[in-house]
C-alpha cells in the first residue's frame, strides 16, 4: 500500500511540477517602459515595448487594454481624471496572457465638488460646481468635446462665468446634440501650484429641458392640455407625465403626445402639472414640474369647506364664549382668595390647572 501511495505522490508532483514549468514557458512576457504622454488637457498616449532579446516567438503579440486588442505599442485615448485612473496592458500570444503591468493615474486634489452639467436646450449645456474649502481664487474652465470617438476639438475657455460671492460657480456651454463627450477642465493655483481636476460629460445622458408650459382650452365637454415638445433631440424621444386634480381628486396620466383628451365636469377646479421625461431609448434626464395650471373656479363645496364652516364655527365660539361667562358662577363655585393658593398652583405643576386655564383647554 505505501510503496503505491508514494508511486502516486510521485505522479502527482512531477505532473504539477511539468505543468508550471510549461507555464513559465509559455506565458508571454509582460511588456515594459509603460510610459503616458499626454496630448492635451484631456487626452493622452500610452506606449509600451518588448523587453530587449526577447524570443522571436513573442514577435507578433497583440496587445490587450481596456477591453481593445492592438498590435501596435501605443494607445491614445481621452480620460476624466475624477476618481484616478488605472491602465493595464497584457501581452497576449497563443491565447496565452502576460502578467498586467499597471500605470495608475491617482486622484487629483479636489478644487471643486459635485460638477455636473445638464443639457437644457439644443445647444448648450448648463454647468455648475460648488466650492471646496481648498478653492482657489482664480479657478478657469475649459473644455473640448468630440463629436467621434476619436478626436477631441481644441481646448476652449467658458465665455460667461456665473458668479456669486465666493466666486465662480458655473457656466453655460455652447455644444451640438452631435456631440458625443465634452470633456472639462476646472484648474488653478493652490500653494503656488497649478492643480487640475477633469471630467466628462455625456450630453445625451443628462437632459434637463425647462418643464413644458400647459395649455388648456375647453373642447365641448373636454378639456384639451396641450404643450410643446422641449426644444431638444426628437419628438419621439419625449414622455410626459401629468399629474392634474378634478375638485378634490388627484389623477395622473403618461402619454408620449403633446396634448392630451380629459373629461370635464364644470362644477370643478382643474390643477394641472406636467414633467417631461426624456427617454431611455435616446438617453436619461427629465425636466422638474411646470408651474401648476388652474382652469375653472374652485367648486362650491370646497368654497362651503374654505369659508362657510370657519365661520359658522367663529360664531359658534362667540356665542358660546358669552353664554359660559354669563353662566361662569353656576359652572364653577367661586375661587378661594388668590393669594397664597394661585402662587402654590403656579409652584407645583402636578397640581390642577386654574378654572381660567381651564376654560381654554375647553376649546
Ligand atoms: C525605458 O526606456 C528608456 C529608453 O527608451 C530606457 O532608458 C529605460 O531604461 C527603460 N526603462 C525600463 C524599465 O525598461
Ligand atoms: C486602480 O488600482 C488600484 C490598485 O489596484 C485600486 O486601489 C484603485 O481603486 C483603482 N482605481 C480605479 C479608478 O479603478
Ligand atoms: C430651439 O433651438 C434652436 C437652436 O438649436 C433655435 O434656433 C430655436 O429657436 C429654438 N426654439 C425654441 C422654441 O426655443
Ligand atoms: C443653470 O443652472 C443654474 C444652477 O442650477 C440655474 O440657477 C440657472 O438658472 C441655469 N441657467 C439656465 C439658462 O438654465
Ligand atoms: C476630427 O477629425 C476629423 C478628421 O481628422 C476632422 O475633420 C474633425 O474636424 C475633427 N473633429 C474635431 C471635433 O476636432
Ligand atoms: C486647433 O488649433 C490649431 C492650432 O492652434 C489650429 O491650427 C486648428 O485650426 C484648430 N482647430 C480647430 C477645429 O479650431
Ligand atoms: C489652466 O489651464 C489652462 C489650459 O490648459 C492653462 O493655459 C492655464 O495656464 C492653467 N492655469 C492654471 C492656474 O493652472
Ligand atoms: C499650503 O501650505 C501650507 C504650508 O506649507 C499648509 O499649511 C497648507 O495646508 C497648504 N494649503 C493647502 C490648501 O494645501
Ligand atoms: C388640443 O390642442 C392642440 C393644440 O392646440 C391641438 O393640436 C390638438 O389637436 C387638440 N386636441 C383635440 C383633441 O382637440
Ligand atoms: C404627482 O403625482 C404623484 C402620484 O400621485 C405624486 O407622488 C407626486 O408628488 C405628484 N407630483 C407633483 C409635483 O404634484
Ligand atoms: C396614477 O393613477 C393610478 C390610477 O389612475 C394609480 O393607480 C397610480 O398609482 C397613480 N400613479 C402614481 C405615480 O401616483
Amino acid at each position: 500500500m505505501g510503496t503505491t501511495l508514494n508511486c502516486w505522490e510521485l505522479v502527482v508532483t512531477y505532473y504539477l511540477i511539468s505543468l508550471v514549468a510549461v507555464q513559465t514557458i509559455i506565458e508571454p512576457p509582460s511588456p515594459v517602459n509603460l510610459t503616458i504622454s499626454w496630448k492635451n488637457e484631456f487626452c493622452l498616449e500610452l506606449s509600451w515595448r518588448l523587453p530587449e532579446n526577447v524570443d522571436e516567438n513573442w514577435k507578433n503579440c497583440k496587445y490587450l487594454i481596456s477591453d481593445d486588442r492592438l498590435s501596435d505599442t501605443r494607445y491614445e485615448t481621452c480620460v476624466s481624471l475624477e476618481g484616478g485612473v488605472n491602465f493595464s496592458v497584457q501581452t497576449q500570444c497563443n491565447g496565452m496572457q502576460s502578467q498586467p503591468v499597471v500605470h495608475t493615474i491617482a486622484a487629483p486634489r479636489e478644487l471643486v465638488k459635485d460638477f455636473h452639467c445638464f443639457y437644457y436646450s439644443s445647444n448648450a449645456l448648463n454647468c455648475s460646481w460648488l466650492p471646496t474649502n481648498q478653492s482657489p481664487e482664480d479657478i478657469h474652465l475649459y473644455y473640448a468635446y468630440s463629436e467621434t470617438e476619436i478626436n477631441v476639438s481644441n481646448t476652449s475657455e467658458c465665455r460667461s462665468y456665473r458668479r456669486n460671492v465666493g466666486g465662480k460657480t458655473g457656466c453655460l456651454v455652447r455644444v451640438d446634440f452631435r456631440t458625443l463627450k465634452v470633456y472639462f477642465q476646472v484648474n488653478g493655483t493652490v500653494n503656488g501650484s497649478s492643480l487640475r481636476n477633469t471630467f466628462k460629460v455625456i450630453p445625451k445622458d443628462n437632459v434637463k429641458p425647462p418643464a413644458p408650459k400647459v395649455k388648456i382650452t375647453k373642447k365641448e365637454n373636454n378639456l384639451n392640455l396641450s404643450w410643446n415638445h422641449p426644444n431638444i433631440s426628437k419628438s419621439h424621444c419625449w414622455n410626459y407625465k401629468l399629474n392634474y386634480s378634478r375638485c378634490q381628486e388627484s389623477l395622473n396620466k403618461t402619454t408620449k403626445s403633446n396634448s392630451e383628451t380629459i373629461p370635464y365636469d364644470p362644477r370643478c377646479q382643474y390643477r394641472v402639472q406636467i414633467k417631461a421625461v426624456y427617454s431611455s431609448n435616446c438617453g436619461e434626464g427629465e425636466s422638474d414640474w411646470s408651474g401648476v395650471e388652474i382652469y375653472g373656479e374652485e367648486d362650491w363645496f370646497s368654497k362651503v369647506i374654505a369659508i362657510v364652516i370657519p365661520a359658522t364655527l367663529f360664531l359658534f365660539v362667540i356665542l358660546f364664549l358669552c353664554c359660559f361667562m354669563k353662566h361662569k358662577e353656576k359652572i364653577f363655585p367661586k375661587i378661594p382668595q388668590p393669594s397664597m393658593t394661585y402662587k402654590d398652583t403656579l409652584n407645583s405643576s402636578k397640581e390642577p390647572k386654574i378654572p381660567s386655564l381651564t376654560v381654554e383647554e375647553y376649546f
